[in-house]
């Protein structure tokens, strides 16, 4: 199977044919992700909250995603790689920024940047994908700007937050943004949104009018990541379970005395002890 390409993400747009995203944080939820066949691999800042335990993305460094990127980039070798640039990146001095998606670039070699925000970081997507650097824009629920929306809110409810929300599209659209993610939008407003647009939107928690669909690996599986379970996720295992099941049962047998069994256990030669005991 061959990676998606900026061109060939599009292209599944055109023929209507859904974009599948999905996030991975390390080595083998990538290669699982690559396996499964997942059209893009997102290393997302939601690393933050499901891998690293904060509350919200915002204590998430550029360290902490070069560190995950650098292993998901090596179990996925065949997908198509996107890793988000953490708060605060990419709001700086373009040369900053600059040298922050290098960094993410060269060292974790992703195959592509998300960054949040609308017509404000447009400038930056615009320098970023004029470097080569393609960039995957976020809108609507964009979790970096949590204490400024005011929570984990809807978006594009009234008429004027929806003109909003296409105008930042467009305008992201137009800097170069190869597709954007729509995260917690009213479902007619992300559909009406995903019309107007070349470029394919990636939506979670905004209804099945997006080209793509993006969901995080540790809801999809009910990983363990803490919450109540969200409306707009769609849990197709229970890893949590089996895992806290699988360990469970080891602890018991340790206790037990059930395992090791000989099978187990490594066999020397007479010799081996004569030489360790005398
Ligand atoms: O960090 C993340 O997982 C994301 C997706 C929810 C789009 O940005
Ligand atoms: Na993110």
């Amino acid at each position: 199977r061959k990676p998606a390409t900026v061109s060939k993400l599009r292209k599944m747009k055109q023929d209507r044919q859904p974009i599948a995203m999905v996030t991975a944080y390390d080595y083998p939820s990538a290669k699982l992700a690559e396996e499964a066949g997942a059209d893009i691999v997102l290393v997302g800042d939601s690393l933050g909250n499901v891998v690293l335990g904060y509350d919200t993305t915002i204590p998430v460094t550029l360290e902490d995603m070069l560190h995950h990127t650098k292993a998901v980039t090596r179990g996925a070798k065949q997908t198509f790689i996107v890793t988000d640039m953490p708060f605060l990146t990419y709001h700086g001095s373009i040369d900053a920024t600059l040298q922050h998606a290098g960094r993410l670039m060269r060292e974790g070699m992703p195959q592509a940047l998300k960054l949040e925000g609308g017509a404000e970081i447009a400038p930056t997507v615009h320098t970023l994908t004029q470097a080569g650097i393609p960039v995957m824009g976020h809108l609507g629920l964009t979790p970096q700007s949590v204490h400024q929306i005011g929570g984990y809110k809807v978006q594009g409810k009234s008429a004027e937050q929806a003109q909003k929300l296409l105008q930042d599209a467009l305008a992201l659209e137009q800097a170069g943004a190869f597709a954007i993610v729509l995260e917690l939008v009213v479902e007619d407003v992300a559909e009406w949104i995903s019309k107007q647009l070349a470029v394919p939107t990636i939506g979670i928690g905004a209804g099945a009018g997006c080209d793509g669909q993006v969901l995080v690996f540790h809801d999809l599986l009910k990983y363990d990541a803490g919450g109540p379970a969200k409306k707009f996720v769609q849990t197709y295992a229970n890893i949590g379970e089996t895992i806290r099941g699988g360990i469970a049962q080891y602890v018991e047998d340790v206790k037990l005395r059930k395992f090791p069994q000989q099978k187990h256990a490594f066999q020397g030669d007479n010799e081996t002890l004569t030489s360790l005991y005398g």
